[in-house]
């Protein structure tokens, strides 16, 4: 039998139903309308990847008004940044392009050192600077994007405390449940979460922030959207474009730290090469003759998944790959050999806007 499914920030498990969630949740799936601005931005968001949000059609509005808008969202340094933690930020960055505004990117080396029992002090600063440096290869507006760490930038505390005192034990125990409180540092995280969502209208006052991020981390939504309209603050909700997960090379749900689950950002062309090869789950059949005959699955196919996510902008190219997988025309060894190509293509260039990250990192990082 499927594995119930299970969705919190700290816990992906079994089959995920994404309507189910969205009904669970709360949230709004994203309308034809919608779709219609958002159809030439990234394959994230126009090949549905994207697919709930809360209030983006009133981030939109006021955009449409002339009023300031803005787009925050952040990254939990927990180790050196693979493919999968590329999506909210692929997409903030889409959105920066296409509406001009300010980006803003806390990164929660806290919320990291509190949860992973492993992880030092030390070493969470070091995957700080490292992630940081991935973020700013993505190539977001100098001058228009604001990066900063918990553990360096110590000014975002004060909001966290301002925060902290108008949430009640009870309110943050109904939104997330129970949680692995094994230390008091967890129990305090949300409150930080929530001055990072929340950043952009203490420093700029109130407007709408749109946090893009995957589904699990919607609880963080909701406790934010509560306390900014506290009379302490007098902010409006921020809004939230939501995506699913995306799946490890060998099929499960998300991406983890295990060995053949993911393509890290500075991986070599031949580590890629041999991952995927290895590794990824594949919807061709099990001999080339079956597969003449019967053609694959693109829809469970992992190398596809990817090619139409992130590594495939042509709409045309990936049509034609998706019709030959289908018919049995394009073999599993060609399609890997493709996705291949195209995923070094695209390390390659990142890797060479890494080396020239690091000699930008005052143009971004907060005072
Ligand atoms: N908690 C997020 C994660 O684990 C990272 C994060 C920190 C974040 N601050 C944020 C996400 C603000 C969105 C908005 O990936």
């Amino acid at each position: 039998m499927a594995k119930e499914q299970k969705v919190t920030p700290w816990e992906v498990e079994g089959e995920v139903d994404y309507e189910r969630l969205t009904r669970e949740f709360g949230t709004s799936f994203i309308s034809e309308k919608i779709k219609k601005r958002i159809e030439k931005l990234h394959p994230l968001l126009r090949r549905e990847f994207y697919f709930s949000h809360r209030d983006f059609d009133k981030w939109l509005e006021s955009y449409d008004k002339g009023k300031k808008v803005s787009i925050i969202t952040g990254r939990g340094p927990s180790e050196k940044m693979h493919v999968g933690h590329l999506v909210p930020f692929l997409v903030a960055k889409s959105l920066q392009d296409e509406f001009n505004c300010e980006v803003f990117i806390p990164i929660s080396d806290d919320e990291k050192f509190y949860i992973k029992e492993n992880l030092t002090f030390e070493k969470a600063l070091e995957y700080s600077k490292d992630n940081i440096i991935d973020l700013i290869a993505l190539g977001f507006k100098p001058g228009k994007t604001f990066i900063f760490e918990d553990f360096v930038y110590t000014d975002i505390y004060k909001f966290a405390a301002r925060i902290a005192k108008r949430i009640t034990y009870s309110e943050s125990k109904a939104i997330f449940g129970l949680k692995p409180e094994n230390n008091i540092g967890w129990g305090f995280y949300p409150a930080m979460q929530a001055a990072h969502i929340l950043f952009p209208q203490f420093m700029r006052g109130s407007h709408l922030s749109v946090v893009p991020v995957a589904i699990d981390q919607d609880p963080f939504i909701r406790l934010t959207r509560d306390v900014a309209v506290h009379p302490d603050f007098n902010f409006m909700k921020p809004c939230a474009l939501h995506s699913k997960f995306l799946p490890a090379l060998t099929g499960a749900v998300k991406m983890s730290s295990s060995e053949g689950s993911q393509i890290f950002l500075t991986d070599s062309q031949e580590e890629v090469k041999r991952k995927i090869n290895k590794y990824a789950f594949s919807g061709g059949q099990s001999t080339a003759e079956e597969h003449r005959r019967l053609g694959g699955n693109p829809d469970i196919d992992v190398p596809y998944q990817y090619l139409k996510m992130i590594f495939e902008d042509d709409d045309k190219k990936l049509k034609n790959i998706r019709d030959d997988y289908k018919s049995g025309k394009m073999l599993t060894g060609e399609l890997k050999a493709y996705t291949i190509e195209k995923i070094n293509a695209f390390l390659k260039e990142h890797q060479k806007k890494r080396e020239l990250a690091k000699k930008q990192l005052e143009k971004f990082l907060m005072k």
